[in-house]
């Protein structure tokens, strides 16, 4: 029987030993053939064609639905938006021997001896790709459960090596349990990202800041003017701050003394007492309240009878000071100004419990529940079984986004981010752009099954088109892709021009539109850039061009040496549309 090593030559055989002899010993180990998975990748190229019938209309479309295979989508993702995605979700298949998820045009055997290691190389050959994607401050979420975190976190670390940050617990449920009396009703958010990503977090709680006398600074809160001392470890805290409007003075408590000095104290670094009191940043509460003592002897005495104000003792170094005054018992503070406060939000907590903390935001997400209630609302039965809740991605994504972003989820099954995605705008005014990649699930029983033109893309239709006032806010046009797969040594002939064209106005960052194969040459402007795929020569495209004023003119040809030729004294580059895509497909 011929062995699984035989076909390969003596250098890839050394190539595969060496490789072996590198890779690491600890961590997690997967069966995975190696040289098949090194090979997918370019095995062959991924066209995407717009079906203008199932797109929702009007064109030029933002919006992506895309028809396939998600490591196909994905490649061809990779070879068009490289480095410009902000945010990538995915609730992948959770692989717990139900039979949901179809791998290669069948469902997986619940027995399969290799059942584990066939879904993390499934995955990780799919998140190598999405890495590629993320923009520099771009961040990847992937919903996981209890039973399956633990070896999907140890898989992710090789595929994003140095990305990890952490991971949200999310309820999925109330009550109920598995066994053991446990009950598992948390799933996690896995959060891997590049260097410059930061969530939003929450601003700072502002109630605190008001302006009751006024001040033409503006709102203002008051912090204590205190320091962790006490009076026998810092002397030059401990004196009395005098009020100059009722004379009344203030001493400190004597655990935590004054953390401003006075003039000509030696250890000042910031201004003084005098000199904020002169710029009317000190408040006295309880104002003009005071005890008063007329002897030394008669404050002693107060104290040794526990009836002296309660920051009085007997060895205090300024304790004679008090004789003779009024002595505050109310407290100091300092002014501090909403105008001056640097607006460091809140990080965002890994717990999603709505419990918001001084010191950290939480937000609460919906359970499993709620996501099941939307599909109902929206199709009037239960279109797909365990989508996520609406309010778990949006929230995740407006933590993640702002508006103008990307956010790609490439095992969208029901669309419910798309549908985040919308919400979010439609509340916050902003332009984010999805793109949702969904396979059709049909298999050798059910070849005409179609999930993504039935439920991905039929979902944000129904959104669109809905009357309930909850969604009449929400209007999302997209372009229906489907993925092809195309041997190189065939892209000459089997490459249409307006696949080229989808795939090349997506590289210029364009909105989607319908390809003109009767036109000569197809034009395609924004603010930034012109887009111009010549199909064939005519001398009308040489006066076009010539009448450009624009900059950011990109020609792109099938041969593009012959045009040159016919544009000779035309300064524009012209590109081959072959070597543009293979190029960059191949990165
Ligand atoms: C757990 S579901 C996602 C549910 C989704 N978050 C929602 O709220 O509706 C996983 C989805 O991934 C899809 N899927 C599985 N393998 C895929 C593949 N290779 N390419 C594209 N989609 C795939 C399945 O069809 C399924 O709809």
């Amino acid at each position: 029987m011929a062995g699984k090593y035989d076909d390969l030559s003596k250098s890839q055989l050394v190539e595969l030993l060496e490789k072996r002899d590198r890779s690491k010993k600890l961590g997690l180990v997967w069966e995975r053939d190696e040289i098949a998975a090194d090979k997918a990748i370019d095995e062959n190229f991924i066209a995407c064609e717009v079906i203008p019938d199932l797109s929702e209309k009007p064109a030029p479309w933002s919006n992506l639905v895309i028809e396939g295979d998600n490591f196909d989508a994905l490649r061809w993702l990779r070879m068009t938006l490289a480095g410009q995605v902000r945010c990538i979700y995915v609730d992948p298949p959770y692989n717990t021997g139900n039979q949901t998820w179809v791998y290669n045009d069948r469902y997986l055997d619940p027995e399969d001896r290799f059942r584990q290691s066939t879904w993390l190389e499934f995955l990780y050959r799919r998140f190598i790709l999405a890495r590629d994607l993320l923009a520099p401050d771009g961040v990847m979420l992937v919903s996981m459960n209890d039973e399956q975190r633990a070896i999907l976190e140890l898989m992710m670390d090789e595929a994003m090596p140095g990305m990890k940050l952490g991971c949200f617990v999310w309820r999925t449920r109330k009550g109920g349990y598995d066994s053991g009396n446990f009950s598992k009703d948390h799933d996690f958010v896995m959060i891997y990202c590049n260097p410059k990503f930061a969530f939003a977090g929450s601003a700072k709680q502002r109630d605190d800041f008001s302006n009751p006398d006024g001040d033409p600074r503006g709102d203002w809160t008051d912090d204590p003017l205190q320091q962790p001392k006490n009076y026998k470890q810092r002397e030059g805290g401990v004196y009395l701050i005098r009020d100059p409007e009722t004379d009344v003075y203030y001493p400190p408590n004597p655990n935590r003394v004054w953390s401003v000095g006075q003039k000509g104290d030696k250890k000042l670094r910031e201004d003084s007492i005098e000199e904020l009191l002169d710029k009317k940043l000190i408040i006295f509460k309880k104002k003009g309240e005071f005890v008063r003592y007329e002897t030394l002897e008669e404050l002693q005495q107060a104290i040794k009878d526990r009836t002296a104000h309660k920051f009085a003792r007997l060895d205090l170094p300024n304790l004679s000071e008090w004789v003779g005054k009024k002595i505050g018992t109310g407290s100091v503070r300092i002014k501090k100004f909403l105008n001056d406060r640097k607006e460091t939000p809140n990080p965002l907590s890994s717990l999603l419990d709505g419990v918001v903390n001084d010191d950290s935001y939480s937000f609460e997400a919906g359970k499993t529940a709620e996501g099941t209630r939307a599909i109902r609302a929206i199709f009037g039965g239960d279109a797909f079984e365990y989508p996520k809740p609406p309010s778990l991605i949006k929230k995740l994504v407006e933590q993640s986004t702002r508006p103008g972003d990307i956010v790609v989820d490439f095992f969208a099954g029901s669309a419910t981010t798309a549908q985040a995605v919308m919400e979010l705008n439609a509340e916050d005014g902003g332009d984010r752009r999805f793109i949702m990649v969904s396979s059709t699930e049909a298999t050798e029983e059910e070849p005409n099954k179609n999930l993504c033109r039935d439920v991905t893309a039929e979902r944000v239709r129904r959104l669109n088109a809905s009357d309930d006032p909850k969604y009449a806010e929400l209007f999302a046009p997209f372009a229906y892709l489907r993925t092809r797969k195309i041997a190189f040594e065939d892209l000459d002939y089997d490459l249409p021009p307006k696949d080229a064209w989808t795939a090349l106005e997506t590289l210029h960052g364009l909105p989607l539109t319908i390809y003109d194969d009767k036109s000569a040459w197809n034009m395609h402007a924004s603010e930034a850039v012109t887009l111009v795929m010549v199909d064939r020569y005519e001398p009308a495209l040489l006066d076009w061009l010539r009448d450009q004023s624009r900059k950011n003119v990109f020609v792109y040809a099938w041969a593009p040496g012959q045009l040159a030729r016919e544009l000779a004294g035309i300064e524009v580059e012209i590109r081959s549309v072959r070597d543009t895509l293979v190029r960059s497909f191949q990165q």
